[in-house]
Order: structure tokens, then C-alpha cells, then sequence
């Protein structure tokens, strides 16, 4: 049986999906001081819900104020069917296409503007030029009340109609330092064995199960690796991905890479990068997990998507007609052609236009893969911040501006984030 882009997929929750695109997380920015969605996500998603995908998963929505993986993100704290998130999700779902919750703790990775004590499970800080504070070691209160958190928001998201919601479970945010061996060095049942690092995962994938009922799609986004010496491996990867189908959870989304080590974005030059075999001949190809999505998928039957640098519709074909893929995930096309899963479906588009391929300051040491992290991820905040700026243009009805300069998206975005950040810092917000 062949299996094309139009193909609708049937979920273990019983949930069908109507095609095969899927619009992967984007952290939006936009919420108001009080951390609430507001009528520019509406306007966004109702954008993106009008170019048929069928799935739009939200940026990562943070389950505890005080730790916000930037400003601007939206925080949910409440069970309770929430207004703005109503709102949101009306909108984003106004063509018949379910849109789910993407769902975080971003750990060590807070930028000291928002939080000088972040949080992770032991005192590791970030290799970024003191960007990041040292992190706390989590006690044992402190793991379950963030566990009772993702359950507590999960259950809001479910309340206030949202279709489903997506675990982040990959890039270095906080359960993706419990996986890894670099950043939890525990030596209690949080840590050690692969079965210990999982278990954080585990249980908040049981927590949120439990408040939202087996008819609810659950997904989790997962590192394929995290490409650092001594971190979370592929080996590791499937094994987790097992434990996870073993959990019937109904969608892994399969991505890699962290903010020292930004394989995400397509990086790759950089001296820890640990499979330099491996990448040479992935690079070759648009997709940059492709290679390491076949082992997994071949180890699970969970419906299965892998997201990162899919930039033709031959490819995309390919890997669902040779079922290394349920699902094609994309991110960054999306905010230059907010109506492509229409396009592709249809054959209008063959092409998505590489972007990050020439977005940054300069070529070599000055570039994104320069040897030096900090200058490498200054390259990937800038382009992350020229995405981000046609998600605010399609936020408030603009079409995307493709000749925005990068530098200029680079320090308004800084600018904005550093206005959030102090006004937050002023309201009562920050108590919670
Ligand atoms: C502006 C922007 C924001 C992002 N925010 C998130 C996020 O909130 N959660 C997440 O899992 N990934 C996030 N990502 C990563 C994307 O989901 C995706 O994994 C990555 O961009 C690679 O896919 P692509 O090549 O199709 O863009 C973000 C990417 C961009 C460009």
C-alpha cells in the first residue's frame, strides 16, 4: 500500500488526522504580561489553519511562570477552561483541522533575563558565554510538582478546546536534560540508568494521561541524539521510543540537537559533534534526521514524524512512500508560505525555498557553524528571530517580508524580549 501526502492516518486514540502534514512547534513571543495568548496568536493559527495542514501543533507552552523558555511564551497553570485559550484554539481549528498544545518545562535553558536560578536535574550550566545562569539540582518535591504540572496543563488545554497536546521531550529543554547523561548526573532513581533518566518522561506522560483520558491525542517530541559527546544517543533514543508506545502514546515526533549542540536548525560543524560519518552522508540529504528516524522507526509502530529540513515535496513523498514517515514535519517554511500544505498536496509547490541556508552574519568562524559556540548561536537566535518576525507579520493580517534584513530582526527581537522580560519582572506575575 502507498501512502501520499493527502492520506488521512487514524491515531491509537482513534483520532484521524485528514492528511499528512503536520505544522511543527514554533514558539510565538506573543503572549501578554500576564502570559496569556492573545488575538495575535488567533490571527496566526486561523493563517495557518487556512492552508489545510492536518496538524498545527502550538509553540511550547510553559507549565510553570517562573520559568519561561523565553518571554513572551504563553503559561497555562490552570485546569479551568481558560477565555484567551478558547479563543486560540476556536481559531486555530476554524478549518476542521485539530490543533494541539505543545507543553514544557524549559530546565536549564532560561535565559538569566527571565529566571538567574533556573532549574535542571543537577548544577550544569549552559557552555554559552554566561548567558545562561548556573542551574539548581531539582529536589524530589520539586520533580513531582513539575510532573502534577504538565497533567494540570495538559487538562487545561484539553478544557479549553484544544484537540490534543504534544509533550517536549526534545532540544535541552528539561526532559531532554534528564535523558541526557551530561546534564543529569543524579545519582538517586531520577538518574543513572537509562530506565532512571527515562522516568521523569514517563511519568508525566502517565500524569497528563490520566487527566485527559484515553480518547485524547498524546504526542511527545524526542531527540533522535543530541549530538554531544557523552549525551543522549540514538541506541538510547530507541529504547525510549519503545517505553513510550509501550505508554500508547499516538505520536512521536522525531527531531535532535540542543542549544550547545543546534542540530535542529541543520548545524553541524562543530568540534563535539560525535557521528561526523553519519553526518556527512544525512547532510547530503535535506532531511536532517532521516537517517536516524529508520532505526527508530523500524524498532516501534507508533505513528511516527520526523521534522527538520524537509525542503522538497519528492523528499517528503519518498519518505512516506518508503514508510520511514507517517507524518512530514515542518517548522521554518511556515512562516514564508503559510498556506503550503495546500501547495504540496496539490502539487503547486516543489521546492520550499532554504532560507537558513543564507541566513547569517557571515561565512566560516563568523557563521552558523563557527567552531565558536557562542558566535554559532548568535547566528541561529538572529535567523530564529527573521522566522520569528513573519510570525508576527502573520499575526497581525501582514503577508511574510522575505527582505527583512537579519540583523534588524536580531535586535528587535532582543529588544522585545529584554521590554517583556523587566515589565514581567514589575507585575505580580512573578510571585506565583
Ligand atoms: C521561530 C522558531 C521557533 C521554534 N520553537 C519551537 C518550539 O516552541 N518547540 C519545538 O519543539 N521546536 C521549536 N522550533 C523548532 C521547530 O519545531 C523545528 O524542529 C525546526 O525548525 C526544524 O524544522 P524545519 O527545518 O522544518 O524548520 C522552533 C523553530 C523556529 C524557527
Amino acid at each position: 500500500m502507498t501512502t501520499t501526502l493527502n492520506d488521512a492516518i487514524t491515531l491509537p486514540c482513534g483520532v484521524t488526522l485528514n492528511n499528512r502534514i503536520l505544522k511543527s512547534a514554533m514558539t510565538e513571543g506573543m503572549a501578554d504580561y500576564n502570559d496569556q495568548a492573545t488575538q495575535r496568536h488567533a490571527t496566526l493559527y486561523q493563517r495557518w489553519a487556512e492552508g489545510d495542514a492536518g496538524l498545527l501543533i502550538t509553540g511550547n507552552v510553559m507549565v510553570d511562570a517562573r520559568y519561561l523558555e523565553r518571554p513572551g511564551n504563553v503559561c497555562v497553570e490552570s485546569s479551568a477552561d481558560q477565555p484567551h485559550l478558547r479563543h486560540w484554539a476556536t481559531a486555530g481549528q476554524s478549518n476542521g483541522n485539530p490543533m494541539w498544545m505543545q507543553i514544557s518545562h524549559p530546565g536549564r535553558q532560561v535565559a538569566k533575563i527571565v529566571s538567574k536560578t533556573p532549574l535542571a536535574p543537577s548544577p550544569v550550566q549552559l557552555k554559552l558565554g554566561g548567558y545562561f545562569a548556573e542551574p539548581r539540582a531539582l529536589t524530589e518535591n520539586d520533580i513531582q510538582d513539575i510532573i502534577r504540572r504538565f497533567g494540570v496543563t495538559a487538562l487545561g488545554a484539553k478544557n479549553s478546546g484544544f484537540a490534543g497536546v504534544q509533550i517536549h521531550g526534545a532540544h535541552g529543554y528539561l526532559i531532554s536534560e534528564f535523558l541526557s547523561p551530561v546534564v543529569n548526573q543524579r545519582n538517586d532513581r531520577w538518574g543513572g540508568s537509562l530506565e532512571n533518566r527515562a522516568r521523569l518522561l514517563l511519568d508525566v506522560v502517565r500524569a497528563v494521561r490520566n487527566n485527559v483520558g484515553s480518547e485524547f491525542p498524546i504526542s511527545v517530541k524526542l531527540n533522535s541524539a543530541d549530538f554531544q559527546k557523552g549525551g543522549f544517543t540514538l541506541v538510547e533514543c530507541v529504547e525510549v521510543a519503545k517505553m513510550l508506545e509501550h505508554e500508547k502514546i499516538d505520536l512521536l515526533e522525531i527531531s535532535g540537537g540542543t542549544y550547545e549542540q543546534t542540530n535542529m536548525f541543520g548545524t553541524t560543524d562543530t568540534p563535539n559533534d560525535t557521528n561526523q560519518t553519519k553526518r556527512e552522508s544525512t547532510k547530503q540529504r535535506e532531511a536532517y534526521f532521516l537517517d536516524y528516524a529508520k532505526t527508530i522507526r523500524a524498532a516501534i509502530k507508533t505513528p511516527f514524524a520526523v521534522t527538520g529540513g524537509f525542503r522538497s515535496a519528492d523528499t517528503m513523498r519518498e519518505a512516506l512512500l518508503n514508510s520511514e514517515v507517517d507524518i512530514i514535519g515542518l517548522a521554518r517554511p511556515f512562516c514564508v508560505e503559510p498556506d503550503l500544505p495546500r501547495k504540496l498536496i496539490q502539487g503547486n509547490i516543489q521546492h520550499l525555498h532554504p532560507y537558513e541556508n543564507t541566513l547569517q552574519f557571515g561565512n566560516g568562524k563568523m557563521g552558523i557553524n563557527s567552531p565558536y559556540k557562542l558566535i554559532s548561536m548568535m547566528n541561529v537566535q538572529a535567523q530564529v528571530s527573521w522566522f520569528s518576525h513573519q510570525i508576527y507579520r502573520l499575526a497581525v493580517h501582514q503577508d511574510p517580508d522575505t527582505s527583512a534584513g537579519l540583523k534588524r530582526s536580531y535586535l528587535k527581537q532582543m529588544y522585545n524580549e529584554i521590554r517583556i522580560a523587566a515589565v514581567r519582572k514589575r507585575s505580580p506575575t512573578e510571585e506565583r
